[in-house]
């Protein structure tokens, strides 16, 4: 396939309430993609990876359901980078979550796509014209405010483009017709919230080792195990902050073997 020209994003004067479009990165395996760069390590989720992947084969909508901060987002994102090969016309994140209203969905994809305004073209033309019936993948993130509006783009953007799929986050389903749903579980504490603490307790002290002993520390502190599963639920960028202290706290207290 000859190699796609994206327009730079033309973001600003029209509609400054929206954050800023990612700047479309071509990879080395020519795919373009807004897909963020993650900072911290992805823990676990291996089945859920797995079983996500498939759904999206079978699938042109799939919606990750749960509550707040369960990683419907994280997932999501993890998801569509492993999956980014099979849609060789790029794949594009586009945030819901800063739309204060139901009429800024349209706006928000055209503008995670990179696609200026158009004067006398609906948006919704602007993006169907440009997806066409290419393999591309669009990721609607944190859905829930603005389900209908999510749901009708959804519909109207599948039905015009044959090669589009899209994976959406919400706390509820969209609501649209041939949405396949699949509910994100919170971490295993045993295995995987033991594995984030490995991974923020080497961030908190550089040179901390995760071995048996103190893995079974942490299964063995009742306010940490605690912490840890909610953290895994966490709601609040404070919370979160508080279980980082926690683990500091902790990690000095760890038994020291090898
Ligand atoms: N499997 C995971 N590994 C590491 N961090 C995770 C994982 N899942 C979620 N997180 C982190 O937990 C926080 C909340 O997850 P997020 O995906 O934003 O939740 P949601 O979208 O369900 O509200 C984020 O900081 C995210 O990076
Ligand atoms: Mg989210």
């Amino acid at each position: 396939m000859a190699p796609i020209k994206v327009p730079l994003a033309d973001v600003g004067a029209e509609a400054p309430e929206l954050s800023p479009a990612g700047a479309v990165v071509l990879q080395p395996a020519g795919v373009a993609h807004n897909l963020p760069v993650q900072l911290t390590s992805f823990v676990g989720r291996e089945a859920e990876m797995a079983q996500v992947c498939a759904l999206l084969t079978e699938n042109r909508l799939l919606t990750l359901t749960g509550a707040g901060g369960v990683g419907k987002t994280r997932l999501a994102l993890e998801v569509a980078a492993t999956v980014l090969p099979k849609f060789p016309a790029g794949a594009w994140l586009a945030d819901m979550a800063p739309l204060t209203g139901p009429a800024l969905v349209p706006v928000a994809v055209a503008r995670a796509l990179g696609l200026p305004d158009q004067q006398g073209v609906a948006t919704m033309a602007i993006v169907t014209s440009f997806i066409g019936p290419r393999l591309a993948l669009l990721v609607l993130d944190n859905c829930e405010h603005l389900l209908d509006a999510c749901a009708a783009l959804a519909e109207d953007l599948l039905r015009a483009c044959p090669g589009l799929t899209i994976l959406a986050t919400s706390r509820e389903p969209l609501g649209a017709a041939g949405e396949a749903v699949w509910r994100v579980p919170s971490l295993a504490l045993a295995g995987e919230a033991v594995e984030l603490f490995a991974d923020r307790a080497a961030r908190a002290r550089p040179g901390f080792a995760m071995t048996p002993v103190n893995a079974a520390a942490v299964e063995n502190l009742p306010d940490l195990a605690a912490a840890l599963r909610s953290q895994l639920g966490l709601r609040l960028e404070s919370r979160r902050a508080s279980v980082e202290m926690l683990v500091i706290d902790h990690v000095e207290k760890m038994p020291t073997e090898n």
